[in-house]
């Protein structure tokens, strides 16, 4: 990113001096930006792209936590050893991810214990879709092709972020999702080609997860609060219903492989769009669990408070081994 020194001059106010500046600085990021420079930590950005970006980032970070909750439930009933093993892996990145994006927030000066308190005050959003309830071990497979899979679409525009910290997190997480979202399809595969009854549990559960899983890309675009000015900025490089109709064009010959199909009569290919046209989404469904009203969302902010109380030993040890091994310049035997 282009540095801006400012001249040091004699102008007649400091008022009109520092007008200039900003004016000067933000014509430098604009056309820093622009010209698809990364904005790093020290580089000088307006107060309003620093806030969206905690703020989108915020929201991120959140759905991966938060989205530990409902595979979590089903890892003590996995069939196997080997699905077992898998879950217990998937869960552990999605830690993972949540911590790349709390230090990537932290890079822009808002503390991860802010932004976990803002969470647990019910200040910050998380995504609309991990308060819906995970019922039968198919929806392990769901979600992994689902809702990794629309994650993914997502997410890898991101990679491409104007924010450098942000894009760089998202280069690892793009590449574990790509793993989750395959080993959905493995395994929906592996029941949509088992018995009938497992046939029933895999088609029952893409029916549940089908519809919140376009609720993910966020509000169509006429209703996208943020969706302008984050292109502008290159936070976002696509709009939510561009992505999402890329998710539906994936996801439709995906479900024919399957052997299941998705809940909407309407899903046929345009040949003028050269889309897959699909039927209308519930949004006052999407507005009611953003408010609170989903079917889990009690449940899952409850467990991540508990959770969080529970954890504080944890925090509180590392901290106290942090302040032993800075304070004695050694490395601390265990
Ligand atoms: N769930 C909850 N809130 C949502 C939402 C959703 N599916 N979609 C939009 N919203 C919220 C927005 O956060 C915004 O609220 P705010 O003003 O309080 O922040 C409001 O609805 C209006 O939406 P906009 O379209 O104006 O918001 P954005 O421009 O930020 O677009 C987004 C929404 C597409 C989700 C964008 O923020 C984004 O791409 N975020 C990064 C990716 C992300 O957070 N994904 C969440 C899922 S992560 C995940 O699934 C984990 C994986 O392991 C599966």
């Amino acid at each position: 990113m282009v540095a801006v020194t400012p001249e040091t001059g004699t102008s007649s106010t400091a008022d009109a001096r520092s007008g200039d500046l900003a004016d000067q600085l933000r014509a430098s990021f604009d056309a820093a930006v622009a010209a698809e420079e990364r904005v790093e930590p020290r580089d000088w950005m307006p107060d309003e792209y620093r806030a969206s970006l905690v703020r989108q980032m915020a929201q991120h970070a959140h759905s991966e936590i938060i989205g530990m909750q409902p595979e979590a439930n089903w890892i003590t009933r996995a069939p196997s050893l080997r699905r077992k093993a898998i879950l217990m892996a998937k869960v552990q990145d999605e830690a993972g991810h949540g911590l790349y994006l709390y230090s990537a927030a932290e890079t822009l000066g808002t503390s991860r214990d802010e932004l976990l308190d803002k969470l647990h005050a019910g200040k910050q959003k998380y995504s609309s879709i991990f308060n819906y309830p995970t019922l039968t071990w198919a929806d392990v497979g769901a979600i992994g092709w689902l809702v990794d899979g629309a994650a993914i679409t997502n997410q890898v525009p991101i990679c491409r972020c104007s924010y450098g910290p942000y894009a760089r997190a998202m280069v690892r997480i793009c590449k574990e999702e790509s793993f989750h979202q395959r080993q959905g399809y493995e395994l929906l595969l592996a029941l949509s080609r088992g018995t009938e009854a497992q046939h029933a549990m895999a088609q029952d559960a893409v029916d549940r997860w089908w519809w919140p899983s376009l609720m993910m890309f966020g509000p169509p675009d006429d209703e996208s609060a943020h969706s302008a000015q984050s292109m502008a900025w290159r936070i976002k490089r696509h709009s939510n219903d561009e992505l999402r109709q890329r998710f539906v064009d994936i996801a439709v010959p995906q479900a024919e492989s399957l052997g299941l199909t998705l809940p909407d009569p309407d899903i046929k290919w345009n040949e003028e769009r050269g889309h897959h046209d699909f039927g209308a989404i519930d949004w006052a469904e999407f507005w009611d669990v953003l408010k609170g009203n989903g079917p889990c969302n009690e449940q899952r902010i409850n467990q991540r408070r508990t959770a969080h109380e529970e954890g504080a030993w944890v925090r509180d040890a590392a901290a106290a081994y942090a302040e032993k091994h800075t304070s004695t310049g050694r490395e601390v035997q265990a």
